[in-house]
């Protein structure tokens, strides 16, 4: 089998994989967090656990960048500074700012295959097996608006997730009702955020790989976001009852 053979075969699979995952996740969700279960094993800090969960991600972009013959298309390195602005948060300083709970070293594992699935699909298709992007393509409606729904989510995402930050001080482990940004209208706005990203990283590179992407992102998370609007309402009797779990007025 060529690599390319393979390439399509592991796409067709990865994205299988977040179809059959969707529905399950609504059941069960990754016990890491306000889930975490009694039977999973070793735990690390949740400071090494999404390093270790994240840095494929990081590393594999560049890697892929190097090996390619597209060092010096503009294109492509716009293509690697959206993704490592992300991933180079995600990995190496949103881990050293985190109060999160340990983290059972069985999610970590998952989530870095995840990642290493992900980063090979996506890097390998921008630099490699896509048709070259030329100059132009930075002036497309697609990239455009792509690159506008990927720093709203970006902006988003930091935003919720600073604010989740600020209602833990060092040491704390316990969970309050968040208030302010997106938080008046959904309960996991930075999942939203997150989301939003994958969605404008699929529009701006306009790839499967992309699309696949911004597919599991939602597998993924909007039954996490679901579980998290209903442990909400059933731990505070308080909880604002006009907040809907992942998208304003709808779900
Ligand atoms: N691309 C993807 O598929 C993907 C997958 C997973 C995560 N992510 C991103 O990674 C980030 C973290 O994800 P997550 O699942 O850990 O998000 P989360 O459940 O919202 O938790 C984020 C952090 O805030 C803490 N926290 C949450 N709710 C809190 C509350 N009510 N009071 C006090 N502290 C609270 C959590 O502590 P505990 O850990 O102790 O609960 C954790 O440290 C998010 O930005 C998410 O979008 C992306």
């Amino acid at each position: 089998m060529n690599e390319r053979t393979f390439y399509w075969a592991l796409l067709a699979a990865f994205a299988l994989s977040a179809l059959v995952v969707f529905p399950i996740l609504f059941f069960v969700s990754a016990p890491y967090g306000r889930y975490e279960g009694k039977r999973v094993g070793p735990k690390v800090s949740s400071r090494v656990g999404w390093i270790l969960m994240e840095a494929p991600a990081a590393l594999a972009m560049p890697l892929l960048f190097a090996i390619s013959d597209r060092t010096s298309s503009v294109t492509a390195i716009v293509f690697l500074a959206l993704w490592e602005l992300h991933y180079l948060n995600r990995a190496f300083v949103y881990p050293l700012r985190t109060h999160g709970r340990p983290m059972p070293l069985v999610v970590a594992a998952g989530g870095a295959l995840f990642n290493v699935v992900n980063g090979y699909l996506n890097g390998r298709w921008v630099f490699t097996f896509s048709e070259p992007y030329e100059l132009g393509w930075l002036a497309d409606p697609r990239f455009v608006l792509g690159v506008v729904v990927f720093f709203a989510g970006f902006f988003i995402n930091q935003q919720s997730d600073a604010i989740l930050r600020r209602l833990r001080g060092p040491g704390e482990t316990g969970y309050k009702i968040p208030y302010g940004g997106l938080y008046r209208w959904v309960s996991s706005p930075n999942y939203l955020g997150e989301i939003l990203e994958w969605i404008g990283w699929a529009l701006a590179t306009w790839s499967p790989a992309g699309a696949v992407f911004a597919l599991w992102s939602f597998a993924n998370l909007g039954p996490r976001a679901w579980a998290h609007h209903q442990w909400y309402r059933r731990t505070f009797p308080d909880y604002p009852r006009e907040r809907r779990a992942l998208v304003p007025f709808v779900f």
